[in-house]
């Protein structure tokens, strides 16, 4: 597949809370071909520091050749995205990765937890535009009612039926996802979609062991060149040895992975 490098404008920001913002950038052959799952890496403007791209899911895409990234205040380079300002053109490189396999046969469940949940919607909605029979379960949880209610509406606006966990309480379940999660039966055939905290991913997975649902879940290693030519992505594999997340990655089964916690 092939990466496209687009000098890209930034068309909208969402300053969703304080260290949460959503940004709308015009990327229209990275829109034309992202799958959910995939992601892109971001340059943190022109100078050499950071030097690094960062990686961000790509959270959605839009008919009018948009992309759209969410993502968290946590250092350097995502505080350079912070300050950027609409009609401000940013370089990005994608899409990346290899995305989520849809299974048209299982009843879907999407579980997301903080900036986890960026790559959910755009699979909610390819999921929802491919017409499965069994609408997808689809569970999000967040440290708080102001983190998570933005993004509640964008999945609803899909006419996605979702259960809430907070870390809080302040909105839905008062805990964790996987608490949610093992009060609802989806059935025996369930493909469980899952990003989020390394630990939930886990506990998600062994979950889905003990009830032998299929799980796939998208992984985040700090990522240096995001393309297979650097070794800063590497994961130990069941299978032994490594995979590289960026490349046979982000998302993978969750079998595949040896989960080190
Ligand atoms: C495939 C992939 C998709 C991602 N998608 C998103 C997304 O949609 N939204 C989003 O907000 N973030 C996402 N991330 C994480 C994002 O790339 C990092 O938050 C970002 O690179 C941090 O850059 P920085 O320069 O601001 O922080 P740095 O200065 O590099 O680091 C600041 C602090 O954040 C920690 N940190 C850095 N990267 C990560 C990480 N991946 N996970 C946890 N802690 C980290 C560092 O250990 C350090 O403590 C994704 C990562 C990957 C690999
Ligand atoms: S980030 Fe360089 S090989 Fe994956």
């Amino acid at each position: 597949m092939s990466q496209i490098q687009e000098k890209t404008e930034i068309v909208r920001i969402e300053r969703l809370t304080d260290d949460v913002i959503r940004i709308t950038i015009d990327a229209p052959e990275i829109a034309m071909s992202a799958l959910p799952g995939q992601f892109v890496m971001i340059r943190m403007g022109n100078s050499s520091d950071p030097l690094l791209r960062r990686p961000f899911s790509i959270s959605q895409t839009s008919n009018a050749g948009h992309i759209q990234i969410l993502f968290k205040v946590v250092g350097r380079g995502t505080r350079y995205l912070a300050h950027c300002r609409e009609g401000e053109y940013i370089s990005v490189l994608g899409p990346l990765g290899q995305g989520f396999k849809i299974d048209m046969e299982k009843t879907s469940c999407l579980i997301g937890g903080g900036m986890g949940i960026a790559p959910l919607l755009f699979l909610g909605k390819r999921i929802r535009q491919k017409g499965l029979k069994v609408d997808p379960i689809v569970i999000l949880g967040a440290r708080t009612r102001a983190e998570l209610l933005p993004l509640l509406t964008d999945f609803e606006q899909l006419d996605l039926k979702v259960h809430a966990a907070t870390d809080d309480g302040s909105l839905g379940h008062h805990g964790l996802v996987t608490d949610v999660f093992k009060t609802i039966d989806p059935g025996p055939d369930c493909m469980t979609y899952v990003c989020g905290p390394k630990m939930m991913m886990a506990a998600v997975h062994l979950y889905c062991k003990k009830m032998e649902y299929s799980c796939q879940v998208s992984v985040e290693t700090a990522m240096a060149c995001g393309m297979g030519a650097c070794l800063g992505c590497i994961v130990p594999a069941a299978s032994g040895g490594y995979v590289h997340a960026c490349s046979d990655g982000p998302v993978f089964d969750a079998e595949e992975i040896v989960w080190e916690i």
